[in-house]
């Protein structure tokens, strides 16, 4: 299986050859998923509702962000991975942004940083880049914005906000990302976005024609027991195998059919029976 890098990822879009790319949190799921030969592992600030159970991605944290990115990277060898810069590791100045993305590379060993929005963050985009560390922007639905983009909503549906979309791909790929997420955006746009850039798009309800997709595998593996948001679809109801699993271990539990003889350790016999003397003797000696 091939090692991805961000050469790869961009030569993807010369090739016309789509992108994979989907979420993880841990060592497990990302030895599985490299090994099923997704090309990109995102480690989303999704993580904050997705493992953490907050709302929104607002609370993640640096050490949650690099905790996981680890674990990510010692399970994958060939996807690329990417960490996501949480909610004010690189909003505060330039410098922060430099700084945390360092972290995120030396303590998370990943291959490129995330981080939300356009045109305002271009300079930070710039300087990350300038240190060496590979930028994938994400603009559209910003959720690390949406206090003030007033909820979780399509964007670039009215012309003043289609054309803030195309200057905010503009001014990414200018400032050096190497890609860029579209997330929640008119199909249609989205091509047209696609077709301007030299990048490869992501999409994320954005339609078939970016040059990859991404999705959160909660979603996509039914784990997150909430209603899928309308761009998603469940692959596998992972969900639904892991409670009929756990259902079938307690009920094994309860009528003692686990564990069975396969399941346990043996001792020989006269050692047990000598265990047994030694025992009798000690309840002896306590009651007497
Ligand atoms: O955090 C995340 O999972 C993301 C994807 C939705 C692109 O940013």
């Amino acid at each position: 299986m091939k090692k991805n890098s961000v050469t790869t990822i961009s030569r993807q879009k010369i090739e016309g050859s789509k992108i994979a790319m989907l979420t993880a949190y841990d060592f497990s799921t990302a030895r599985l998923m490299d090994e099923a030969g997704v090309e990109i592992l995102l480690v989303g600030d999704s993580l904050g509702m997705t493992m953490l159970g907050h709302k929104d991605t607002l609370p993640v944290t640096m050490e949650d962000m690099i905790s996981a990115t680890a674990a990510v990277s010692r399970g994958t060898e060939n996807a690329l991975v990417v960490a996501d810069m949480p909610f004010m590791s690189y909003q505060s100045s330039v410098y922060d942004a430099v700084i945390n993305a360092g972290r995120l590379m030396k303590e998370g060993m990943a291959g490129s940083v995330k981080l939300e929005g356009g045109v305002d963050f271009a300079p930070h985009i710039k300087a990350i880049t300038e240190a060496s560390i590979p930028v994938m922007a994400h603009i559209g639905l910003t959720p690390q914005s949406v206090n003030a983009l007033g909820g979780f909503k399509v964007q670039g549906k009215d012309e003043e906000s289609g054309i803030r979309l195309i200057e905010d791909a503009l001014a990414v790929e200018k400032a050096g990302a190497f890609s860029v997420v579209l997330e929640c955006v008119p199909a249609g746009l989205a091509a047209l976005v696609t077709k301007m850039l030299k990048i490869p798009t992501i999409g994320i309800g954005a339609g078939a024609d970016t040059d990859g997709q991404v999705l959160v595998y909660h979603d996509m593996l039914g784990l997150y027991g909430r209603k899928s948001p309308k761009f998603s679809k469940c692959f596998v109801d992972v969900g639904a195998q892991m409670k009929s699993g756990v259902s079938g271990y307690i009920e094994a539990t309860k009528t003692g059919s686990f564990p069975a003889k396969e399941h346990c350790f043996s001792i020989e016999e006269d050692l047990l029976e000598r265990l047994r003397d030694y025992a009798d003797k000690k309840g002896e000696d306590k009651t007497g």
